[in-house]
This record gives structure tokens, sequence and C-alpha cells, in this order.
């Protein structure tokens, strides 16, 4: 014991000496430099354990850490420097009692184990190393590289909070959230803070938002670390040493969450269960959506919304970017341009559109405006830490801040909305909300914040103020739209901010790579639990060709938030701006978003019910190919359609890989192998698409906006294959709450081919009838000549094979099984 504690003494001693060096180094460059001592202090041996329910408490005599089982695959991890732990309250976490079977404490010679059914923490007695063990293999997953370690804060008080692990030679790491960097993380470091990073460039760090979680794929099985922490953190991916990962923060408790796979796919589920789901969004906030900064006045609105309906274009809403607002004070308006903003919003609601406004978090210091006064006679807006108000210049000029993280501010902000709802806005966008602050960037440090009780400074709530704006936005607005479903867009948020909002990733750049770069941030921000998440298409500064818009409406057809936005200083930026052939085109690729709008919608139930990531990129489909870890073009929409973005300029054609299975080119309906890459057609009317073999995806015709046309039928495309596979179909009110009383329509289809037949079975779930009576079916790839067709064990006589080959029928909708045979 002795002499480890001495080996774990030098090792530590060794770091602080390194530190001492860069700092001696810095303060020999710069005299004025003040030499801090550091005193990093580490976990010693464990001399005490204890247990309360699901929680252990290990001790080496001073410090504490508390393992709490939340479920048979979760473990949360927390340490106490001096054994007292902070009050247990999260913005992220909504449920960490989850369901565990059976778990138990075990000591051994050398160490202590808590085993669950599928996992085990094993704490090492020796140096308090804690790792954790995958049941079924005995393979460790995740392990302790040194023992947890901190470093006081003199000057705020608390600690720096630090952990280190192992990281092994073959893993690879995912996530994070709103990086613009490579899918794959390895070999790099990162920072969370929320940061208003116009133009930002590749692998430019941080940017907006903060989601401290993090996957690690190794010997084909995966796992996650969720490190709640607000304050300003930093996670090094194998960049600094290669065998180590670390995660650390500015303060706060160091508090993880081991998170068991061992798909990439049950790890991201997973965390959603303890972080919340996406709720169902209205309907209409699927559709297309166009935006500029700004279009103004009214005419100029209108002239907009006219031309997509003159030019068949379909699109569900229009933006009000800050010129709306008289003065960019919030909640009014500009009459000038807006005489009549009730009657305006009530003319584009005519022709199908909605319209969302921009609301930020600076208000404006005006005695003469309700808002601000109100504010100030309530004492919600952020103060210094001597007391003087925070303030800060932002579009109004000079303004002060909503404390957000106030549950009181909250609800005041909420009811804020009661005018805009009132007359008829349909949507809310929360911008800025990092917080931006022009010259600064940001509040200062010592600004104070309530932190819903558990008071702190800015280092601590400054990543959770983005999240906890839109939240107040989203409340609001689901009690003055008396439970219709709330649209909200917000630009910065934290882990957890999902629950709110959808969100965009910020003001990019009209370039190729910036493509690519939206690419990548659409599929992290969904397998890091925010998949309501889209670009800005044709990218916000700069100005794209004709080319590169209708690129990035293809891509964007499959990016789960579909919004083309721009600067005010660019060109006109419509589908329509850059001639021929390219409206065509984009009109081309906005209709086939609207034809798989019900596929779009049940892929977001997908999500928002059983926690599965919209976008699916390579790695999450076969984590076992190492290869796939490196490949980041191409991903699943749901797990039925595989999209290629085109993201190179000129591209006539492309490489695309296509995982395990058979699929069908949605353009040529040739069959195609899995498990190798194939070279295909890519000119610019085409974005190389394609569909798993046994897929059934339904579609709608093509609507100019989500409901102008009652359904009268609905398109089954069913695709063959000889094997077995399962879709679902859901629909529903699309703009209600009324899914939590079970008030919806869920189908799962099963689909079974063989030789010389194809069985389609349906089974239907819950309380909601659709209005339509019939499928049309629409049936590619059967490899045989069709003799019969018995829908419920009665044969149908009318069916026919269109010019592509393909089998067309109706039948009613509530089949049970369809029997396809031939010779
Ligand atoms: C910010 C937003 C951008 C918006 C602009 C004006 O830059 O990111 O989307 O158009 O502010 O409100």
């Amino acid at each position: 014991m002795e002499e480890i504690n001495e080996k774990g003494k030098e090792i530590k001693d060794n770091e602080n000496i390194q530190e001492i060096v860069e700092q001696t180094i810095q303060h020999l460059n710069n005299p004025v430099t003040v030499l801090k001592p550091i005193v990093k202090k580490y976990l010693s041996a464990v001399t005490k354990v204890l247990n309360e329910g699901n929680k252990f408490f290990f001790s080496d005599g001073d410090a504490k850490v508390e393992i709490r089982v939340v479920s048979d695959e979760i473990m949360r991890v927390r340490l106490a420097p001096h054994g007292v732990f902070l009050e247990e309250f999260s913005y992220a976490v909504k449920n960490v009692d989850q369901k565990v079977t059976t778990f138990c404490l075990e000591e051994f010679e050398d160490k202590y184990t808590i085993s669950t059914n599928t996992i085990t923490c094993v704490v090492r007695k020796q140096d308090f190393h804690i790792s954790f063990v995958e049941n079924r293999s005995q393979m460790v997953m995740s392990q302790d590289q040194a023992p947890m370690h901190w470093e006081e804060n003199v000057e705020f008080g608390g600690y720096y909070v630090y952990a280190t692990k192992t990281c092994l030679p073959e893993e690879n790491f995912f996530g994070l959230g709103d990086k613009s960097g490579n899918l794959n993380l390895r070999g790099r470091h990162f920072q969370n803070w929320n940061t208003d990073a116009y133009s930002f460039a590749w692998d430019q760090d941080p940017l907006y938002r903060t989601i401290p979680f993090y996957t690690g794929v190794h010997d084909q099985s995966a796992y996650g670390i969720f490190f709640d922490n607000t304050f300003r953190s930093y996670f090094d991916f194998g960049k600094e040493d290669v065998n180590k990962t670390s995660f650390w923060a500015d303060g706060g408790e160091l508090q993880y969450y081991y998170i068991h796979g061992p798909h990439l796919m049950d790890v991201v589920k997973r965390y959603q269960s303890l972080t919340g789901t996406h709720p169902m969004p209205p309907k209409w906030a699927i559709g297309y959506h166009q935006c500029r900064w700004s279009y103004y006045p009214e005419s100029k609105v209108k002239e907009i919304a006219e031309g997509f309906r003159s030019r068949n274009i379909p699109c569900d809403a229009i933006y009000l970017d800050i010129d709306y607002m008289d003065g960019y004070r919030c909640f009014t308006w500009n009459k000038k341009y807006f005489p009549d903003p009730k009657r305006m919003i009530k003319e584009l609601s005519n022709i199908g559109f909605k319209t969302v406004v921009m609301i930020d978090p600076g208000i404006k210091v005006d005695d003469n405006y309700w808002v601000f006064k109100e504010g100030k006679e309530n004492n919600y807006f952020c103060r210094r830490s001597d007391d003087y108000f925070m303030e800060g210049h932002v579009w109004p000029g000079r303004c002060q801040f909503p404390d957000f993280t106030n549950p009181t501010v909250r609800e005041w902000w909420g009811g804020l909305y009661k005018e805009l709802v009132d007359i008829g806005v349909a949507g809310v966008w929360n911008d800025m909300n990092e917080p931006a602050v022009f010259g600064s960037g940001t509040f200062p440090n010592d600004v104070r914040h309530n932190f819903d009780g558990y008071r702190g400074s800015h280092r601590k709530a400054h990543n959770i103020y983005g999240m906890q704006m839109v939240r107040s936005t989203y409340d609001g607005l689901k009690k003055l739209m008396r439970n219709k479903r709330p649209f909200t867009i917000t630009r910065a948020g934290y882990a957890g901010m999902q629950r709110y909002g959808c969100v965009w990733t910020g003001d990019n750049v009209a370039t190729w790579e910036h493509l690519r770069i939206g690419n990548i941030q659409c599929q992290r921000m969904s397998v890091s639990g925010v998949p309501f998440c889209g670009t800005d298409i044709g990218g916000f500064s700069g100005e794209p060709d004709g080319e590169l818009f209708t690129r990035w409406i293809q891509m964007g057809t499959f990016s789960p938030f579909m919004r083309a936005h721009s600067a005010g200083d660019t060109a006109e930026r419509e589908p329509w701006s850059f001639g021929e052939p390219f409206t065509s085109i984009n009109r081309k690729f906005i209709e086939l978003r609207y034809r798989l709008m019900p596929y779009i919608y049940s892929v977001f139930w997908e999500h928002h019910r059983y926690g599965f990531p919209i976008l699916r990129p390579m790695v999450m489909l076969e984590q076992d190919k190492v290869s796939n870890h490196y490949r980041e073009d191409e991903f699943t929409f749901g797990d039925k359609i595989m999209v290629c973005p085109v993201l190179e300029q000129g591209a006539i054609s492309r490489i695309v890989y296509l995982p395990k299975g058979k699929w069908y080119n949605f353009w040529t309906q040739e069959l195609l192998e899995g498990e190798k890459e194939h070279h295909v057609q890519a000119s610019i009317e085409i974005m190389p698409l394609f569909v798993r073999a046994g897929s059934v995806i339904p579609e709608y015709p093509v609507m100019q906006y989500v409901g102008e046309k009652n359904v009268e039928e609905v398109l089954l495309n069913i695709y063959y294959a000889d094997y077995e596979v399962n879709s679902f179909f859901f629909e529903d009110h699309g703009d209600t709450f009324a899914y939590e009383q079970d008030i919806y329509s869920e189908k799962k289809f099963r689909v079974r081919g063989d030789e010389k037949s194809l069985l389609i079975e349906q089974t239907i779930d819950g309380l909601y009838t659709p209005n339509y009576e019939w499928y049309c079916y629409n049936i590619t790839g059967l490899p045989f000549t069709v003799k019969k067709i018995t829908v419920d064990e009665q044969e149908l006589s009318e069916f026919h094979m269109d010019l592509q080959g393909n089998l067309r029928f109706k039948s009613n909708k509530n089949f049970a099984d369809i029997r396809i045979s031939g010779i």
C-alpha cells in the first residue's frame, strides 16, 4: 500500500512540476505574471465504504465519492473533495432514478465492486481508480488513468475538478454536440463555453452550445460519459497524451454518468432517458421554412410568401428577424413597416404561412418601454457582484438582461409572449442567448444568477443561460397556446435543451467547406441528444452560387430542421433566386420533403417516444467496422433512408458506402449490395439517396404547406427484400399533446419476402383514426411475376405493373396481412 501511494505521489508531483515549469517560462517572458501555487490534490487509498439504498459512498479519509446506480446500464459518480457534496440539482437530468432490477456491493482484497445485471463498477482500493466493466464480456469499457483530482479556486471558492481516463490505442470518440471539425473527436482538445461565433471556421472552438456528453467505441463496443457540469469545461481525447482521455471544469462538482452500450444507439437512447427527448413538434415545423435578416416591410414579406405560392414551391413558415421590432425592443412592432401585424399574420395564414418572430434576451434600457419597466420594478435583471446592473450593448443599444435561471423571471418572460400569440404568431426564435454582448463577447464572470435557488456567478450560469431562456419561451407559449405544441428555435443551449426547442447551427458561411461542416454538425448534434437541428441553408454570410445553394437545399431536405436563412447584406436568397435549372431542382427537393412528410414525422416520433436519434452517422450503423469511424459524409435519416450529400463543386458522381443489407437507389430503383462502396450518379438534379430493402415508406401527395389538402389515400412505397424488416408509420392531429394520452396511430409493418412471395403484415396501436380509407401500394423490386394478391385472405381482382415495373394496387387501410404470390 505504502509503495503504491508513494508512486501515486510521484506522478502527481511530476504533473505539478510540468505546470510550474510552464508558469515559470510564462513568468520569464512576462515578469508581471504572478506565480500561482498549483496544488492538485488526488484521491488516495479507499479507507471506508457506506451504502444507502442505490448510493454507495467511498472515502479516502477526507474526500468522498458517491456512486449511484441509476439503471442497469447507467451509474453516476460524484466527488466531494472534503467530504461534503453540493446539493443535488441539474438542469439537464430529468430522471436520475430509473428502473434497476438488481444491484449489489462486494468487497475483495484489492477492490470493491458494484454490479447490476449489465455492468460492474470497480473501485480499486489502493489508488481509488474507478472503472466500468461489461458483465457479459468482462471487458473494461472505461477506466481511470489517474484518480479523480481537484485544485482549490482561491478567487471564487470551490475547485477546478479533473477526471483522467485511459485512452486505448484503437478507441474513437463521438458526440460533444456543437463542434465544427471531423465527426471523430480522437486526437483533439475541446472547450465548452457558449460563444457567439459569427462566420465560424472549420474546427473553431468553442461554438454556441455546450453538450458535455461523448461516446467512446473500442473493441466493437460503445459507452458514454456525460459530465453534467455547467461551468466552462474541457475535453481532451488523446491529444495532450495519446494514452489519456480527460475532462475537467473550472468549478462545480466532478459529477459524471457512465452510460453503457454496447451499441452507440443504446448509449444515445440511454442518454436521452436521462436528459429527455424532443417533444413532438407541430407538424408544420418540419416543413420548409424561409428566413432572412430581415424581410420588411409588410409588402416584402407578402411578396416572398406569394412568390412561393405562385411558383408552386412548398413552404410552411416565414420569419421576421429583428427589424420587425420598434428599435429592436423585444415584444414591440415597428408600426412603419408593419402597421397592422395581426392582419398581416392572418393574411399570411390564409395562404398557409406560419409567422415566426425573433426574440433576443437584451432588453433596451428605456424607462418608457414597458418590458424594461416591468423587469426593473420586479428586479428581474442580472446584477454584478457589487449589485450594479449587468449592462451591455446589443442590437437595441444599452441593454439589461433577464436572469432566466430564476423561475419567477422565466414565468414572467413566458407571459410576455401573450400579445404575439394573440395576434397569431406561431413560433418564436430565441437568438443571442449565449448570452452575446457586443465588444466583450459575453457577461463578466462576477454577474450573479439565481440558478433556481442554487445561486452562482456567471461562471456557473453562462452555459445554461440560453437553455433557460428557450425553456421559459417554450413553457410560456405552451400555456398561452392552450396546449397546442409550441415551436421554438434557439441558438445557445446546454444538455437537455432538446426538451424545449430546436436549434440551428448559427452564423455559417456560403462556402462548400461550410456545407461539409453543416453536414457533420447536424449528425453530431443528433448523436448528442439534440436531434431537431439544421443549418442556415445557403450559408448566412457570403454569396452562394446556384449550384451551392441547390446542393444545400438537397442536404437540407434531410436536415431535421429545414430553413434557408441569410444575412441582410447578401443578395436575395429564395429557392428561385438563381434561375433555372436551380429553381426546378430546388422545387423538386422541397416537394420531396413534403412527399416524405409521413416518414419524417414518424422518425420524429421514434425519437420522441423511444429516444432514437433522427440522423445516424455511419459509425452508428456499423460501429464494428473501424473504417466507418472516419466516414462522415453519409448518414441515414431514421433507419430506412440513406442520404449522401454532394459536397464537391462540379460533382457529377460520387462514391458512397452502403452499410450491411441491400439498398435500392431511390432514383433508379437499382438494387445494390451493402458493405461496400458504389460509384453513383450525382449530377446537379440528383443527390444520391438509397432505401433499405424491406422498408415501407409512407408518402403523402405534394402539398404547398402542411394540411393544405385532406389526405385521401396514403401511398405506401414498399421495397422488396428477401429478409424481414419492420417499419413504423405514425400519425396524429399534428399540433396537440393528445399523443400523451395515446391519441395517435402507430402502425408497424412487417415485410418478409422469398423467391415466390411477399408478405406484408400490419399492426395498429393507439386511439387515433386518420380520415382516409385507402392505401395505395407501389411495390419495387419483386423478383417474380405476380399471380395472386390476397388482402386478409380475400383475393384482390385489380392490380397492375407500371412502366417502372412496380406493382400497383389499393386496399383498405386497416388490413392485417397482404400476401403477394407469384411464379
Ligand atoms: C445573429 C443570428 C442571425 C440573425 C442576426 C440578426 O447573427 O445568428 O441568425 O439573423 O443575429 O438578428
